[in-house]
């Protein structure tokens, strides 16, 4: 973690209580001066620090965009080494890609506080106005292109556990969608929290990278898009970093699972979290043909969606889900 990141941290850390300088400088092993450049730089990113004499720093505010350094200073799991990224780029997953390319290693995170040309799963398009949490990782995983076919799932839970960490409710919705939940044990959806796009590159058996794309609605201050749901509707308040940092924790405990122990453990919590369990659903193609339509039965091993058709069980590995008797 860069030492700038470290400040921040122990100012969010004291929870709005002061920071003396001296301990801090001791703490990390540097000068007075270093932490008093480091309060300088955070200051120009748009923190508010207060220096009082013989007391010492206190954060009084954080600004409203996501910025790599909160995230950095916020999220737990080691398996995030590297953060980058900025107010607003076009696309964090083609920075992702960029990066990957170039040899960047796994768990490098890439964040924005918004995006020009967000994209979606299908070709579609991701509306990222400011307020939203916007990041990209880069994974690694020792293993097949079919061996990973589980991975949209796997994030997409990962997801779900770190946004319910901050007290949302969530649903799953086949393959990696996250919506927001009425409220515990409830199947009701009030509209979609999350999507997640998923990136690849690899021979024909090995896995080069993958870029998972993650984007959250948090706060609806800049207006509501039609259909979406919002970490502000049951979280108000809840900082874009304090989102991106949950939501990269979730994910990294849930890639570990799938990394040592298959996707088995995790597609029993992921079918307890659907919202299309035995529902009645179609699933289309990107043209809008339907590709198979039933009641759903879960998912397999290779985290293809059970359909019950009728005339026996189909598996389906792509498609746009909706279900037959409601909106969603
Ligand atoms: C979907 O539900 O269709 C997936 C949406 C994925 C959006 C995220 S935002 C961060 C990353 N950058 C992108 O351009 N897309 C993903």
């Amino acid at each position: 973690m860069s030492r700038r990141s470290q400040v921040l941290r122990a100012l969010i850390g004291a929870e709005g209580a002061a920071v003396c300088g001296e301990d801090l400088a001791a703490e990390l092993g540097v000068t007075r001066v270093a932490v008093s450049k480091h309060m300088a730089t955070l200051r120009e990113l748009g923190y508010v620090i207060e220096a009082t004499p013989h007391t010492g720093y206190h954060l009084v505010s954080s600004p409203e965009l996501l910025l790599p350094d909160a995230v950095e200073a916020l999220v737990r799991d080691p398996l995030w080494v590297r953060f980058e990224g900025g107010p607003s780029t076009v696309s964090t997953n083609d920075d992702a890609k960029r990066l990957a390319r170039s040899g960047a290693p796994e768990g490098t995170v890439l964040v924005a506080g918004a995006q020009t040309g967000g994209r979606g799963r299908l070709g579609r398009e991701w509306v990222s106005p400011s307020g939203g949490a916007y990041l990209s990782i880069i994974l690694r995983p020792n293993m097949s292109p079919a061996q990973s076919s589980a991975l949209p799932l796997v994030v997409a839970l990962g997801v779900a556990r770190g946004l319910e960490s901050l007290g949302c409710h969530t649903l799953l919705k086949w393959p990696n969608d996250i919506w927001l939940g009425a409220g515990p044990g409830s199947t009701d959806a009030l509209g979609k929290l999350s999507g997640v796009l998923l990136e690849m590159q690899s021979e024909i058996d090995r896995v080069e990278w993958i870029v998972a794309g993650i984007g959250v609605n948090v706060s609806f201050a800049t207006g509501r898009t039609p259909g979406a749901a919002y970490v502000d509707d049951q979280v108000p308040g809840c900082a874009p970093a304090a989102v991106a940092a949950a939501v990269l924790d979730g994910i990294a405990e849930c890639f570990g699972q799938f990394v040592s122990d298959g996707f088995g453990t995790l597609a029993e919590e992921y079918v307890s979290r659907s919202m299309l369990e035995g529902r009645e659903v179609t699933v289309r193609e990107l043209d809008g043909t339907v590709r198979a339509s039933g009641r759903v039965q879960g998912v397999d091993a290779d985290g293809r969606l059970l359909l019950d058709g009728g005339s026996g069980m189909l598996a389906v590995s792509t498609g746009d889900v909706t279900l037959r008797d409601a909106g969603a």
